[in-house]
């Protein structure tokens, strides 16, 4: 264990302008309460989070045997972290059978997320004997023994400033475009946000970056200017999407595991999106009966493809998403692949 003392969180939390933060509320009921910003490039968070749960993830312990897998939201965080989990576990495939979060996983940042006011009041009745359930626990205790498997949105520079010092990182990127149209559907499907407008009013957000979670491209031109540190693996969906074999041997190696040309077809076959989307554990199943998710608005593990962007993007907001898009990335040498002529 990392026994590293305590240090203050660098940041404050800063409200948004009333204005915004009234549109916000209406726009997605299921954040009455809003965002807020950090002081560090804006960073949004849900509205009820304090500086004390964003200090408590600053400082989250760290051991050498945890692995962590860090993203920008819906950037193919699940998928990543079965094929991490399932590595880095031998291929237990019968372990693998129980709820992904937080039987196997820990959501970190999972407070800076989701509307406390809003948790408490779907969370299950009362059990008989009239202790009050709660919201489920999704963030688990950080002080469980290792090896933990963290899953956390946070940029590098959000996390424990001596995250790759200590752990093994593997960190995936998606295209803007690709990101922006399933955030938009996540952000439907989960009653926490239940964004109530249409593409074309997210993509506003999103382009402001007033969006859970945002910035997301400063989020990967940061983790991209690590990628040659020896403990992170930097991967970007679409390599998944394209050849999913080739970037679990990257993992398998990355993690120092040897498997065999079968073993790594088993796996490969078992992360594949007609599987995925079936697994129970993976699929958050488990959180329908909890009333997160409206059960009429497609499922968790969507579509799965990269260039469905297409399918929403008018040329004109095309247009003027490429020009933000290279805007920000002025200056770096990240680039997004945006379709793919072959993927499975
Ligand atoms: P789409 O909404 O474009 O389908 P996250 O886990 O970070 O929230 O990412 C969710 C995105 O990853 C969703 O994208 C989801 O469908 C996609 N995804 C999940 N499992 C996948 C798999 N096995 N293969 C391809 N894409 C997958």
């Amino acid at each position: 264990m990392d026994s590293a003392k305590r240090v203050p969180l660098p940041f404050k939390i800063i409200p948004l302008e009333d204005e915004v933060q009234k549109k916000i509320a209406k726009d997605f009921a299921g954040n009455p309460n809003g965002l807020v910003s950090c002081n560090h490039w804006g960073f949004k968070f849900s509205a009820t989070v304090t500086e004390k749960e964003l200090e408590d993830m600053y400082n989250h312990p760290l051991d050498p045997r945890d692995v962590w897998v860090v993203t920008p939201p819906k950037c193919g965080t699940t998928w990543t972290q079965e094929m991490v989990w399932l590595i880095a576990n031998d291929l237990d495939y019968e372990g693998a059978k129980t709820p992904f979060i937080p039987d196997r996983w820990s959501f970190l940042d999972v407070t800076g997320v989701l509307d406390k006011d809003q948790m408490i009041k779907a969370a299950p009745p009362a059990s008989e004997d009239g202790a009050p359930e709660g919201p489920p626990d999704m963030a688990g205790d950080p002080n469980r023994p290792s090896p933990r498997f963290v899953k956390s949105h946070l940029p590098f520079s959000l996390n424990n400033p001596r995250l790759l010092d200590v752990c093994k990182v593997v960190y995936v990127a998606r295209n803007p475009k690709d990101l922006c149209v399933s955030f938009y559907h996540h952000m439907r499907l989960i009653r926490f946000h239940d964004f109530l407008g249409d593409f074309e009013l997210f993509v506003d957000y999103f382009m402001k970056d007033l969006t859970m979670e945002s910035p997301y491209i400063e989020h990967m031109i940061e983790a991209w200017n690590l990628r040659h540190h020896p403990n992170l693996c930097f991967l970007f969906y679409e390599d998944m999407k394209k050849d999913m074999k080739t970037e679990i041997r990257k993992v398998v190696k990355f993690l120092g595991k040897d498997f065999t040309d079968e073993q790594v077809d088993k796996l490969a076959e078992h992360l594949h999106f007609d599987n995925f989307k079936n697994n129970p554990w993976v699929n958050a199943e488990h959180l329908k009966p909890l009333g997160l998710m409206h059960t009429d608005r497609g499922n968790f593990i969507r579509k799965g493809k990269t260039g469905d962007w297409k399918n929403y993007f008018t040329p004109e907001m095309n247009e003027k998403f490429d020009k933000w898009v290279a805007e920000k990335l002025k200056g770096t040498d990240l680039t997004f692949v945006q379709e793919l002529e072959k993927q499975d």
